[in-house]
């Protein structure tokens, strides 16, 4: 497990909804850098109990974002950084034994870990960018 670090940029704990997000939330990127089944956004989360790497994608019903790890093994999803989707851009797919993930809720509907879940991390899109929101987590870094 990773050593937990501070980045200094914890959260308010508000949501996006309780006024301008960027008084409550950390921005992630602007909404147009995320696809539909494209190129997720890597980025770095803490808690108490270490750092984690987490992303964020776009699927046909919004914006989601889990820890990058897989609910098999404790490794990496992505083919390449960034390259979360299946071929048919429908699903998440994790490189090493292909178990497939539902993008909007992370649930395992094929593969070794079947019915198991990615675990959730909060995002939020307003004014045209995409938000960190996740109280559970501090953000360390965007990865570009
Ligand atoms: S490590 Fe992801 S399916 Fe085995």
């Amino acid at each position: 497990m990773s050593r937990p670090f501070s980045s200094g940029l914890k959260g308010r704990g508000k949501s996006a909804t309780d006024g301008n997000p960027e008084d409550c939330c950390q921005l992630l990127c602007k909404s147009s850098v995320l696809v539909v089944g494209g190129r997720g956004l890597r980025f770095v989360v803490s808690s108490s109990r270490g750092s984690y790497p987490a992303f964020v994608i776009r699927c046909r019903a919004g914006v989601s974002a889990f820890l990058n790890i897989c609910a098999h093994m404790d490794l990496e999803l992505d083919w390449t950084a960034g390259r979360f989707f299946d071929s048919q851009r429908r699903h998440l797919i994790c490189s090493t034994h292909g178990a497939l993930y539902d993008p909007t809720d992370g649930l395992c509907i094929e593969g070794p870990c079947y019915g198991a879940r990615l675990k959730a991390v909060e995002v939020s899109e307003s004014c045209s960018q995409v938000f960190f929101s996740d109280d559970n987590y501090t953000l360390v870094r965007v990865e570009m």
